[in-house]
Parts: C-alpha cells; sequence; structure tokens
C-alpha cells in the first residue's frame, strides 16, 4: 500500500491549476443513465472515484469512450440495473444510481450503503422521496428494490417532496429521477450546493426541465426524453479551499486557478479572519501568509454555510495559528478521526461531544500517521507541510479518492512529498 512522506517544513508559492468537483462529476456522469443519446463531458477530474463510477456504468452496459479530462458516455441499452454491494462498498456515490434508473427504465437494484468512517449516513431521505413518487421499495438482504411497474407506463409520478434533513445526494438522486417523471415534483429543503446546481445545469442542457436550482425549492416538470449534450464540470471548490489552507499554513504566495471565487465565500471569509490577505479576480484567488495566523471558530452547515469537507484543512490551521479556536462539526456524528493524529503530532486537541477545542502551537513534528477518509487525510499533509521532520501518511488511497495528483501539485508549489510503496 502507497505512503507519502512528507518533509516539513516548508513554505508554498507559485501557481495551482484547480481539477474538476468530484462532486459534481459523480452525479453528472450518472445522468448518462437518463438518456439513450451521448453526454460529453469535460474537465472530469482524474480519481479513483471517477474509476469506479465508470466501471459501475459500463457494467450496467454504458459504452463509455475515455480521453484526457474527458469522457462520452452512451446509455443507448442498459444490461443490469444493479449496483452491487461491492461497487457501493467502496464509493457510496453509487446509490446516485436509483433515481435515474427508475426514472427511465422503471427498476433498480441498490445494496444498501454500510455505515462509513465519518458516521452512520442513512439514505432514508433518498427512499422516502422515491415513495412518495409511487415506486415500490423493498429493503431485503442488504439491498434496495425499488419498481415502478404498477405505475401507468411504469413511470415515476410527480410528487410534492419535503426533505426532512438538507442532503446533498438526496437532493440530486430526487431531482434526476424528476426529470422524467409524468408530472410536476417540488423538492422542498433542498440542498444549495454548487455542486447541486452544476448537475441541475447538465441536465437542463440534455432537455429536463428545472427551476429553482441553488434555492431550497427545487420545482422539475417531467418529460418524457433526454438528448444528447456536452457539459463542463465545474471547479473543486473544496480542492481549492485544500491549497489556500495549505499556503495560510506554511507562508509564502499561491495562486489557485480555474475557481470561482463567488462559490466559496464561507471559506475565503475564514481565512481572511485568520489574517491572510486575500484578492480574486473572476477565476483566480490569490493568497499571501507571511504565517503569523490567528485561530478562528467554525461551525459546519449545509452550503452557503462552512463546509464539513473542510473542517480537517481548517482543524489542521488552528493547531498551529495563535490562540483557541473551536470547531464544531454539526453534519456528521464522527468525523474527528483525524484529531488523534493531530495529536501525534503534537497538536493540543479536547474534544467536547461534537465541538474540538484547539490550542495553537508554536510547532507540530513529524510523525507516523494514518489516513482514515479523504479529508481527514487532506488535513494531515497539511500539518505534514509545517511539522518538523518527516510525516509518513499510511493509507494514502483515500487521497486517491478525491485529490487529482496531490503529491505533484503540492511539489510544484515547493513542498518535499514523496510516495512509497
Ligand atoms: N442524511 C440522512 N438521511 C438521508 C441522507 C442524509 O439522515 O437519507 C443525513 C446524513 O447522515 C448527514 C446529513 O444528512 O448527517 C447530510 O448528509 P448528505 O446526504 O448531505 O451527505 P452526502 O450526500 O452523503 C455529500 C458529499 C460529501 C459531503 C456531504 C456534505 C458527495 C458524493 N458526497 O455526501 O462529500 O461531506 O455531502 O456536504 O457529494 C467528501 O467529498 O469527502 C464527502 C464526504
Amino acid at each position: 500500500m502507497d505512503k507519502l512522506l512528507i518533509q516539513g517544513p516548508t513554505t508554498l508559492s507559485g501557481d495551482v491549476e484547480i481539477s474538476g468537483a468530484k462532486n459534481a462529476a459523480l452525479p453528472i456522469l450518472m445522468c448518462s443513465l437518463l438518456s439513450s443519446d451521448v453526454l460529453e463531458l469535460s474537465n472530469l477530474p482524474d480519481l479513483h472515484d471517477i474509476k469506479t463510477t465508470k466501471k459501475l456504468l459500463q457494467a450496467m452496459g454504458v459504452e463509455i469512450t475515455d480521453g484526457k479530462n474527458t469522457v462520452l458516455l452512451r446509455a443507448k441499452s442498459i444490461t443490469s440495473y444493479e449496483a452491487p454491494y461491492e461497487m457501493v462498498k467502496t464509493m457510496r456515490a453509487s446509490i446516485l444510481v436509483l433515481g435515474p434508473l427508475l426514472s427511465r427504465f422503471g427498476e433498480a437494484r441498490v445494496s444498501m450503503p454500510g455505515g462509513c468512517a465519518i458516521g452512520s449516513r442513512p439514505v432514508d431521505i433518498h427512499i422516502k422521496g422515491l415513495e412518495a413518487m409511487g415506486a415500490l421499495i423493498k429493503i431485503s438482504h442488504g439491498y434496495i428494490d425499488a419498481s415502478c411497474a404498477h405505475l401507468p407506463g411504469k413511470r415515476l409520478q410527480g410528487a410534492k417532496i419535503f426533505m426532512d434533513q438538507v442532503t446533498v445526494t438526496g437532493t440530486e438522486n430526487l431531482m434526476m429521477a424528476a426529470v422524467l417523471a409524468d408530472g410536476i415534483t417540488t423538492l422542498d429543503n433542498s440542498a444549495r450546493e454548487p455542486e447541486i446546481v452544476d448537475l441541475g445545469m447538465c441536465l437542463k442542457k440534455m432537455g429536463a426541465k428545472i427551476e429553482g436550482l441553488g434555492s431550497d425549492r427545487i420545482v422539475v416538470e417531467g418529460v418524457r426524453n433526454l438528448h444528447s449534450a456536452n457539459h463542463t464540470i465545474m471547479f473543486d471548490r473544496i480542492e481549492a479551499g485544500t491549497y489556500l489552507v495549505a499556503a495560510a499554513m506554511t507562508g509564502g504566495k499561491v495562486v489557485c486557478r480555474n475557481v470561482d471565487p463567488t462559490k466559496m465565500e464561507a471559506i475565503i471569509q475564514k481565512l481572511l479572519e485568520c489574517g491572510v490577505h486575500i484578492e480574486s479576480t473572476k477565476e483566480s484567488i490569490t493568497i499571501k501568509s507571511d504565517k503569523k495566523i490567528k485561530a478562528v471558530n467554525i461551525t459546519t452547515a449545509p452550503y452557503p454555510g462552512f463546509p464539513t469537507d473542510m473542517q480537517a484543512q481548517f482543524m489542521a490551521l488552528n493547531t498551529v495559528a495563535d490562540g483557541v479556536g473551536e470547531i464544531t462539526e454539526s453534519i456528521f456524528e464522527n468525523r474527528f478521526m483525524h484529531v488523534q493524529e493531530l495529536q501525534r503530532m503534537g497538536a493540543v486537541i479536547d474534544i467536547k461531544h461534537n465541538t474540538a477545542i484547539i490550542r495553537g502551537e508554536e510547532n507540530l513534528e513529524g510523525a507516523r500517521v494514518m489516513a482514515t477518509d479523504l479529508r481527514a487525510s487532506a488535513g494531515l499533509v497539511l500539518a505534514g507541510l509545517v511539522a518538523k521532520g518527516t510525516t509518513q501518511i499510511d493509507r494514502i488511497y483515500h487521497l486517491d479518492r478525491g485529490y487529482e495528483d496531490l503529491e505533484a501539485k503540492l511539489n510544484r508549489l515547493g513542498a518535499n512529498i514523496k510516495r512509497v510503496s
């Protein structure tokens, strides 16, 4: 298994090109199931989760032609309506085939996602929404079996749906289910993440009728068919945020390119509170830091609140900042696994319920640590960049799921990171 060896401390400087967003690309790849025509995507990040999704779609009969950061997908005919355990176990986002399969074919079988490192993560809201649209859903032997065979034309029926909790993939699954349903579907308490807007834009290019993207009420008027489309995946705001926090911690001047700063307000505001200097254009963010950063308090929340996917990175920042910072995780119940690893590097952190209280230290020390999930791993990499000596990060397959060329991009900015087997 690969490991990263990070030699610290470093100062970062230079330009970094931000890749396409994993969490936009995954649902958008699933859109291909909604039409028999070609879907052409560009700015696709080269990530493990993207490969897993393509494998899943291919196993269902989708024809796939790969290019460099591009892909052509065509679901002319489908040979299987199933997302098996082996796939869902490695990538929870596989649940996103449920809505499209039911919508176009009136049938789907998806393994129940189990618990995962960051919390229990149920899918009850996805299921309740599809039931409200008339689907018959049976959960047995670890599988969700869903059918519209009893409905007129085997089509889902438009419905008024209130989602009890704001859920990103829940909103995406139900929006994809609604685009080919019979009638109008209203999704209340929808998530407003930019990745959902990107998915909606792609669906609209395919001929879907959707209103209210980016608000908490999305209204979808079902159509009979969707057609071919080209779409460019939006930038990864969490990847960009990770490089900005790295620069804030190490000191230096870093320019993130291919971004839209208006989609990163909560992250930029917190960085400004730390005392760094930030300048934005329409497509870039420049950060200048003298390494003297102040601790910040954070509470994670659905968009436009502070993203849970940036919590571990700001935790790493607070460990070397001036003062005491409090970080409250309100989305996932078990997303503090990086704390113990950061403590092994000398960080001073107390946990009270879902709040971590971090007292900034002048120095961290390199140590052997273990990656536990994608964003926790990113937090450990950032700590490794400022720690004295060598930090060895084990189990970095988590990072390969969500950060394209992480060590190459950081090394180009001046880091000293080696990947060893
Ligand atoms: N929830 C339910 N029932 C449901 C669905 C969600 O109770 O049916 C709860 C969850 O347990 C959680 C909260 O609602 O407490 C929000 O979860 P959400 O459904 O929004 O999370 P998700 O859709 O499974 C996506 C991202 C995550 C990101 C979260 C929150 C994708 C593929 N994944 O997950 O990304 O942390 O939204 O923003 O879009 C990552 O990239 O590292 C990652 C974990």
